[in-house]
């Protein structure tokens, strides 16, 4: 692994608290952001979805993200061994290993079309080299997005190069590979999110863009859709799957978890609200793009504004690779808790365990390229494959993997355990933070979650 790593008696630690902070923002900001925020909020009726998603990040996603990276650095293993070490220690039931099991699960499903829709921006790099949308109005977009998906050798080959890439580089060791794409490349996405919305200000219907997102509309609220709202903070902050707990363990000892959950999480919310502002302007400009398109959103909307801008095809490009490069980094922490489980407790190779994951990972998003055209008409409950996927990942087990973590670091494992990690943080902050954990996440999940469900099911029966 790279020089940013310090062997110390039993694990390696990262050196710094930077390291972490980038390899977690790496994991946390990716297609989560910049494509599933701006459409889900655009499903859901925009300001009321977005107040709700931002006190969903506030009250739950932080004290839960700080349980995780607490537990992870307690553990110093794979999420499966710190739960099963954790249990034993402390003589509790094995029913807590399953947030460690939950976690493999949940991450190769998540995968499985995560890896589809990064194909899709990888598809979308030539054509902007190429000039494609040069001067394409919404129109034309919408043809060419409809196009691609129809084709599913297409959508085959960009979501198998992009699951090689994947596994390339958790095969050569996750910190080296990442370390580089999150130094450099985050910022510039920063930079090019930022030029999006100067463009969208100057070009698009800002205002209606900003009433949109901000001013809440709370009839439009629904169980169902606070339930997503939930599942999208633990999804956008990675959280409830292991990842970010398989991070923790290389956190240095003495680096103050809640600090660097706090600028995680700022980062996270940041570029998510950044990249509505940029893609909805555009939207509200074109009347043919409808707020509640869907998945399609984010490739209908902006390759119009590229096509338009200066210079906009080569401003095109780098941002279609910067999102890949932002989905590729999520991906390997989606793929790192199984891998790390394999090699510790099955005795794997990094290079084996990379591989048969990345297979089932593959294999099984075979069935999210179908689902958009073969299988399109085949539904469950109203869902597509790629629907019923990411219900199961983001509305079912993120939340409920969620749950049982403030439970068990809330309520179940010696307080002493918790209470030595955060001795750092300031007097407040750990009783503060017990507090919520205990008191506000267990009843805010359980009851979203019961609520979101019997409302969605209601609503499809
Ligand atoms: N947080 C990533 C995103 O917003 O795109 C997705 C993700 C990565 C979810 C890793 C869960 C995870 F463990």
């Amino acid at each position: 692994m790279s020089s940013a790593l310090i062997q110390t008696k039993s694990y390696p630690t990262w050196n710094s608290r930077w390291v972490f902070i980038m390899a977690a923002t790496g994991s946390a900001v990716g297609l989560g952001n910049i494509w599933k925020f701006p459409y889900i909020t655009g499903e859901n009726g925009g300001g009321a979805f977005v107040l709700v998603y931002l006190v969903c990040i506030l009250l739950l996603g932080i004290p839960v993200m700080v349980a995780e990276v607490m537990l992870g650095r307690r553990g110093r293993q794979s999420p499966v061994a710190t739960m099963r070490q954790l249990t034993n220690e402390a003589g509790l039931h094995g029913f807590w290993n399953s947030i460690g099991w939950l976690g493999v699960v949940a991450g190769l499903f998540i995968l499985s079309y995560y890896s589809v829709i990064a194909g899709w921006a990888l598809a979308y790099i030539p054509e902007m080299g190429r000039g494609t949308f040069q001067g394409a109005g919404a129109a034309e977009t919408q043809l060419f997005f409809d196009t691609l998906l129809a084709d599913k050798g297409r959508l085959l080959a960009w979501q198998s190069l992009f699951m090689l890439m994947t596994v390339a580089v958790v095969a050569c060791g996750v910190v080296k590979g990442l370390g580089v794409a999150v130094r450099i490349l985050m910022p510039l996405l920063f930079v090019l999110l930022l030029a999006m919305l100067v463009f969208a200000y100057r070009h698009g219907d800002f205002a209606a863009a900003a009433e949109f997102l901000f001013r809440p509309d709370f009839s439009a609220l629904t169980g169902r859709s606070v339930l997503e709202a939930l599942g999208h903070s633990f999804f956008t902050l990675s959280l409830g799957m292991g990842a970010i707990m398989a991070y923790g363990a290389y956190m240095p000892a003495d680096t103050s978890i809640g600090k660097t959950v706090l600028t995680v999480a700022f980062l996270d919310t940041l570029v998510a609200l950044m990249a509505g502002m940029a893609i909805f302007p555009i939207v509200f400009a074109n009347p043919s793009i409808h707020p509640g398109a869907g998945p399609e959103l984010l490739f209908v909307s902006l390759p119009v504004a590229f096509g338009a801008m200066p210079g906009g095809l080569l401003v095109g490009m780098m941002f279609f690779i910067l999102i890949t490069i932002a989905a590729w980094s999520s991906a390997i922490s989606l793929i790192e808790p199984g891998v790390a489980w394999l090699i510790e407790r099955r005795g794997f190779n990094r290079f084996t365990a990379n591989i048969s994951l990345g297979f089932i990972a593959w294999a099984l998003g075979l069935g999210t390229v179908l689902s958009f055209n073969d299988w399109s008409g085949f539904t469950l409950g109203g869902f597509t494959f790629f629907g019923a996927m990411d219900f199961l990942t983001s509305r079912i087990m993120l939340p409920l993997t969620g749950l049982f973590i403030a439970i068990f670091v809330g309520w179940v494992l010696p307080q002493m355990t918790a209470k030595s990690e955060l001795n750092g943080e300031g007097s407040r902050f750990y009783p503060l933070w017990l507090w919520v954990l205990r008191y506000i996440c267990p009843p805010a999940i359980g009851v979203v979650l019961l609520v979101g469900l019997y409302d969605t099911f209601a609503a499809v029966s």
